[in-house]
């Protein structure tokens, strides 16, 4: 089967078949998305928190976000790649942004790179990449990068002046050339709205119904540990599931029980000789 493409995914929406995106970080994840089926993976810059371990999405840096992401294209066959750019890395200039979706394209083979936030500025960095031969997937409501500005890890879109902010930055987005929008932590009577006034699927996370819908890998199969966002569900428990086998390889080997004789290698009677001669001398 070849790569889903930018316009069987528009026709997704126009069909009204809901789009199926979840995000990757390495091989072994983006073979598990694949195999299941999705339409698009996103290597996303949650990554620095479910992979790395920082406490925000904004330490990550570009060269770490090209290793995670050329993995995951090693592992995605027909699935569209998407490519969160990181914080600081489109943040000075157009040309800054578009040589760095220009790296995500070559160097890890991104179909798309998804970029957070509407202002104008923002706006002007999706028309520079789009102007360079680019797929550009917006990202508005709840911008993790931004979140501190935002007044925290916080649904958007709740009083009349963050709503009216996202319908002209969702408007902006899709002017500016985006194939496609996440719209994240906005109340469902929104994104409907938004459903309405854009021709470019909606892709939605903790937005109610939409075009589609996307959700951290490591949220969904239960790894992540403590609290996580009221919008995650939690499809696996195997988080539980590792520390389980682990705590069974960890017994094992204390009580001596672990190599058996299956998983040890025979010598030929020679070669023990040989070794013990050796050692003889
Ligand atoms: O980084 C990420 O995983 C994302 C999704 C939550 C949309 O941007």
């Amino acid at each position: 089967m070849s790569r889903i493409s930018i316009p069987q995914l528009a026709e997704k929406r126009l069909a009204g078949e809901p789009i199926v995106m979840v995000t990757a970080y390495d091989f072994p994840g983006a073979r598990a998305a694949e195999r299941a089926g999705v339409d698009m993976v996103l290597v996303g810059d949650s990554g620095a928190q479910v992979v790395l371990g920082h406490d925000s999405t904004v330490a990550v840096t570009t060269d770490e976000m090209l290793v995670l992401a050329k993995a995951v294209r090693r592992g995605t066959d027909t699935a569209f790649l998407v490519c969160d750019v990181p914080f600081g890395s489109t943040e000075e200039s157009d040309a800054q942004a578009v040589a760095t979706a220009v790296r995500f394209t070559k160097e890890a083979g991104a179909d798309a790179i998804k970029l957070e936030g509407g202002n104008p500025t923002r706006l002007s960095r999706i028309r520079a990449i789009v102007d360079a031969g680019m797929p550009v997937v917006g990202h508005i409501g709840l911008t993790p990068q931004t979140a501190v500005a935002l007044g925290g890890l916080r649904a958007q879109g709740r009083t009349a002046a963050s709503a009216a902010r996202l319908v002209r930055e969702a408007r902006g987005i899709e002017e500016a050339g985006a194939f496609c929008l996440v719209i994240e932590a906005v109340p469902a009577e929104l994104t409907a709205l938004l459903r309405e006034a854009l021709s470019i699927p909606i892709i939605g996370i903790g937005a109610g119904a939409a075009d589609g819908q996307v959700l951290v890998l490591h949220d969904l199969i239960g790894v992540t540990e403590g609290h996580t966002a009221k919008f995650v569900k939690r499809f696996g428990e195997v988080g539980d599931a590792t520390v389980a086998a682990i705590t069974a390889y960890a017994a094992d080997v204390r009580a001596g029980s672990f190599p058996g004789p299956e998983h040890q290698y025979a010598a030929a009677e020679d070669a023990v000789a040989a070794a013990r001669e050796a050692l003889a001398q």
